[in-house]
């Protein structure tokens, strides 16, 4: 098992045998518009990454259909190659289309053309982990997930992935996927605000298995809150680091990825996740969700 000291807030997980900050980054905001297409400003994206490093973070996650393709090279042409303790986390099942939607790509080919196109794309041998995404842009979707589980497993096998998960799952495929072969973690849809998963997290944390919020700050529609917004002014914090530190609350097992295209709200944001929040702080914010 690898070491890693942090002074980031949280401190550290272990995926698998991979040990990560509990504070990470999610790159999607750094592709265009929709995440379609380059950044605005392809400097500043190349600073955020790097920024990140800097700071300690050593997750990252990432797809290849962001942009496509535009996150995974931004990555590569700010960080390769790769300072060692950095673990970048794809996803594979979902692609793009002329509208900037995200079909399902979840065919074996697909999976097997994902992986090579996230390999090559991020200039990797091995995906540290790759996350098999579920459902759809409303949300996980009821059936089985055997077979383009098995595909991942057996490119596992081949040598081309460390560690395997499920996204956008719910809790009868993320129990079918572990049935199959060990997965790391989950990667689902939780704020403050939607906490469907609150009974799987607690099951995951007790299997020493990691769940990812994605849509931690809200998304595309940042959180919004009464009670939020009283307990940040209270705490002279903002609302996004209040919702930060909750989650870092929550559970051991949650790793944060929060994105942002700005190296300032990445300052603000490992600033503000270490907040510390009483026990009558932590029931108010549980009344939100
Ligand atoms: N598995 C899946 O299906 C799935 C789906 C969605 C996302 N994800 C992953 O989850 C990660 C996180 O999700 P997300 O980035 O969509 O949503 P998020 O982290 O909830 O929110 C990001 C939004 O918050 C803003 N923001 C961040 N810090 C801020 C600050 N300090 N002050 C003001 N605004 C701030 C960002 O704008 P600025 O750029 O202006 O900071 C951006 O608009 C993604 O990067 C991606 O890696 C996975």
């Amino acid at each position: 098992m690898s070491t890693l000291s942090t002074s980031l807030p949280g401190g550290t997980w272990t995926l698998g045998d991979l040990t990560v900050t509990r504070f990470g980054y999610g790159a999607m905001q750094l592709a265009g518009p929709g995440v379609m297409g380059p950044p605005a400003d392809h400097d500043s994206a190349l600073a955020v990454l790097r920024e990140a490093v800097e700071l300690g973070i050593t997750h990252i996650d990432t797809s290849d259909a962001y942009g496509p393709r535009v996150t995974n090279q931004l990555i590569r042409e700010a960080l390769h190659p790769y300072p060692e303790p950095l673990r970048i986390v794809t996803k594979v099942g979902a692609t793009r289309d002329q509208q900037g939607g995200w079909p399902p790509a979840r065919q074996p080919e697909d999976l097997r053309r994902a992986v090579h196109d996230n390999l090559e794309a991020l200039g990797l041998d091995v995906l540290d982990l790759v996350n098999l995404r579920l459902g759809n842009a409303q949300g996980p979707q009821p059936g089985s997930v055997a077979e383009p589980f098995e595909t991942l497993v057996e490119l596992q096998r081949q040598g081309l992935i460390r560690h395997l998960g499920v996204s956008n799952a719910t809790a009868e495929q993320v129990a079918e996927a572990q049935a199959i072969a060990p997965i790391v973690c989950v990667q689902n849809m939780y704020n403050l605000a939607y906490r469907h998963d609150d009974k799987l997290i607690d099951e995951l944390a007790e299997k020493d298995i990691a769940y990812v919020p994605f849509f931690p700050l809200g998304g595309f529609s940042p959180l919004q809150s009464s009670a939020l917004s009283a307990v940040a002014s209270r705490l002279g914090a903002t609302p996004m680091s209040v919702a930060l530190a909750w989650l870092l609350h929550r559970s051991p097992n949650i790793l944060l990825i929060p994105g942002t295209s700005s190296t300032a709200h990445l300052r603000e944001n490992v600033a503000g996740a270490g907040l510390s929040l009483s026990g009558e702080e932590l029931a108010e914010l549980d009344k939100i969700g």
